[in-house]
């Protein structure tokens, strides 16, 4: 198979604060170098282990790569799609199809979404043994039934199951706008707990993971960026509830 290549000014563009057009600049300027060759052209294609450095600084090349979107509406976080175009879809990034969901939303879902190519992260995030926090935004269609907080917390046999869900915490922002913090990742876990108390969920909205939170001014809808070194240890460390 032919190796993924990548133009230098893209993948500066996408591991640096840099634009392309400063990228261009940066390049021309002489401050970047490939495997110790300062290189001009913006178009010269690296592999994955061509060595780049920009003002001393060695960038990173595309493995693990650690990503935050913010998911819009409409697209899918499985790889079989049939009718609907795939997060993936918005990443501007070569070998893009190794990159995986860590976790999943619903097509009419929005909001965090990590992403990565480390499998071994995306377990740590996942997994039920290790019970990391996900906050949802939701809007429901009908005013919350009393006692709905306390059942939440206590856990609620869903429908077809055997094993009620775990404790979730839910913040009444007023009779019809909640957001809900679960540690669990069950199939439609919050569409379906709602159900479980009469509701319905018209709207949902994800604005946290593991301790990363969305930054929806920096970040606007289908927009991603990389994670920092720190936030992909911090949320691989944040603690059980
Ligand atoms: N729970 C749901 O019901 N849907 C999602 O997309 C995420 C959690």
């Amino acid at each position: 198979m032919a190796k993924q290549t990548q133009r230098l000014d893209k993948f500066l563009a996408s591991t640096t604060e840099l634009t392309r057009s400063l990228a261009k600049k940066a390049l021309h300027r002489g401050e970047v170098s490939v495997n110790g060759e300062v290189v001009k052209n913006p178009g010269v294609q690296l592999t994955a282990e061509d060595e780049v450095v920009w003002l001393e600084q060695s960038l990173k090349s595309w493995g693990p790569r650690y990503l935050l979107m913010n998911k819009p509406a409409g697209y899918e976080c499985t790889s079989r799609s049939s009718h609907h175009p795939l997060v993936q879809d918005l990443l501007d990034l070569p070998d893009k199809a190794s990159i995986h969901p860590v976790g999943r939303l619903d097509v009419e879902t929005t909001g965090l979404l990590l992403l990565t190519d480390d499998g071994q992260w995306l377990h740590k995030i996942t997994s039920p043994r290790y019970q990391k926090e996900k906050v949802y935004f939701a809007e429901l269609a009908e005013p919350l039934v009393e006692g709905a907080a306390a059942s939440l917390a206590e856990g609620v046999l869903l429908e077809g199951e055997e094993k009620p869900t775990e404790p979730a915490k839910l913040e009444i922002l007023d009779p019809q706008r909640v957001r809900l913090t679960v540690t669990e990742g069950r199939y439609h876990l919050v569409r379906r707990l709602f159900a479980a108390l009469g509701n319905r969920v018209v709207r949902l909205h994800r604005e946290a993971v593991a301790g990363l939170w969305l930054d929806e001014k920096a970040l606007p809808a289908g927009s991603w960026r990389h994670l920092s070194e720190e936030e992909v240890q911090g949320a691989a460390q944040a603690p059980r509830v």
